[in-house]
């Protein structure tokens, strides 16, 4: 039960309101979005949900999940949706494209380009197509928002072209399609999938390329049809893995496997651990293939593996050898510092380059945004620095 101001609220206004106010404590910066969010009723959009789910701020809502029981479909978390909606800087007049429909975050972005502006929302799933068009009628949205059934790998072009394009699930690869029919000097803003986690980018059209205007941690449900996509993961001790972006780094797993039965090595960074995605970017990004170490609950509980998040951390991995991030309390830090565990015949050489990444970012990239993202589609040609292949181009990164 939700409660405002200490006492029980089943209002969905009240609701909304108290749901936009915390969501402008931190989240929302413009009154176009705040306004947004204080007009379109989202429980419409969630039929016969508790009313305290559909306005927490931090819950998405599963519309549909596959046999396996992963969430195909949902109605975003309120709080992912206006930390896109506030990246894409959405003007009055402007036509968008929304990749992935659930008719919510479609309201708001008709809500944001006015009557002169013009939303297209496209989904592959005739169901989600279906709900959401019944979804947009029932709130009042059904001219404002044309809903089309197709794979967005080929975007939408009988509608482009977009001055914004959002994508609202889990993308590994930008399609050449979404940069065709992207208006000069168009934003896409998309969580996209490279190097371990998805991060919500927001890349500006320059010359062919896209460059990062922001960026922060974001998933979302999965790609399905041409744009599916799948990591490589390694098993190294149960379930915990290493999860591989990119081509085959020919790691010796057998040496790395009975690496971590040895003894481990510790090391101490006397650096403070805080921005932990953005550290771990950092990390990534120092050189060609570093993975991604995911260890289950389990073994996070048993001791077997401590690392400094429980979504996973940057290896570094040296033939058998290899290195995690993990952290201690210390005070002196403001409350916790980086170290590492490291394994194999050569944990103290990988232990030691780990501690130095760690050092590094430190001293001179600790901060939110030093890193520029940016994707070349192929015909752009590959950077000089840190680059993961993709199918259609590259994923590139830069630190300044
Ligand atoms: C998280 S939901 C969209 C949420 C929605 N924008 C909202 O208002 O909250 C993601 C959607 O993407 C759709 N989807 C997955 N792969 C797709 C593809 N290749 N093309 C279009 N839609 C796709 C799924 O069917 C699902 O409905």
């Amino acid at each position: 039960m939700t409660t405002v101001s200490g006492s029980v609220v089943r209002d969905p206004v009240a609701l909304r309101a108290a749901m936009v106010a915390e969501l402008g404590e931190d989240t929302i910066r413009s009154q176009a979005v705040a306004a947004a969010f204080s007009v379109v009723p989202r429980h419409l959009f969630a039929p016969g949900e508790p009313l305290d789910m559909v306005y927490d701020s931090n819950t998405p809502l599963v519309t549909k999940t596959g046999p396996d029981g992963t969430a195909l479909s949902s109605v975003s978390a309120a709080h992912i949706q206006a930390v896109m909606l506030e990246q894409a800087e959405i003007e009055p007049g402007m036509r968008v494209l929304e990749i992935g429909s659930g008719g919510y975050n479609a309201a708001l972005i008709a809500e944001l380009v006015g009557p002169q502006g013009a939303v297209t929302s496209v989904d592959i799933d005739p169901e989600i197509v279906a709900r959401a068009r019944a979804c947009l009628q029932s709130a009042g949205y059904e001219d404002r928002v044309r809903v089309v059934q197709a794979d967005a790998e080929h975007g939408v072009p009988e509608h482009a072209p977009y001055d914004r394009i959002i994508v609202t699930v889990g993308a590994w690869d930008i399609p050449p399609a979404w940069i065709a029919q992207l208006s000069e000097h168009g934003r896409i803003v998309v969580p996209l999938r490279f190097a371990g986690l998805s991060r919500c980018v927001a890349f500006d059209l320059a010359g062919g390329r896209l460059f990062s205007h922001s960026y922060c941690l974001g998933g979302f449900v999965p790609m399905q049809g041409e744009g599916t996509y799948s990591e490589t993961l390694v098993p190294i001790h149960g379930e915990a893995t290493l999860r591989i972006d990119g081509p085959d780094p020919g790691f010796d797993v057998p040496a790395l496997r009975r690496a971590v039965h040895a003894p481990r090595t510790e090391r101490w960074s006397g650096a403070a651990f805080d921005m932990p995605d953005e550290l771990e970017l950092f990390v990534v990004t120092s050189a060609p293939h570093v993975p991604f170490l995911y260890a289950s609950q389990q073994l996070v509980d048993q001791g077997v593996f401590t690392p400094a998040v429980t979504y996973g951390t940057a290896a570094v991995v040296e033939g058998g050898s290899l290195a995690y991030r993990t952290k201690r309390e210390n005070e002196d830090l403001g409350g916790w510092e980086s170290g590492v565990y490291a394994y194999g015949p050569q944990a103290e050489t990988v232990a030691d380059r780990y501690v130095r990444l760690l050092r590094r970012w430190a001293a001179d990239f600790r901060r939110r945004g030093a890193a520029r993202i940016e994707y070349l589609p192929t015909s752009a040609g590959v950077p000089d620095g840190w680059y993961v292949p993709k199918r259609h181009g590259v994923v590139a990164v830069s630190w300044r």
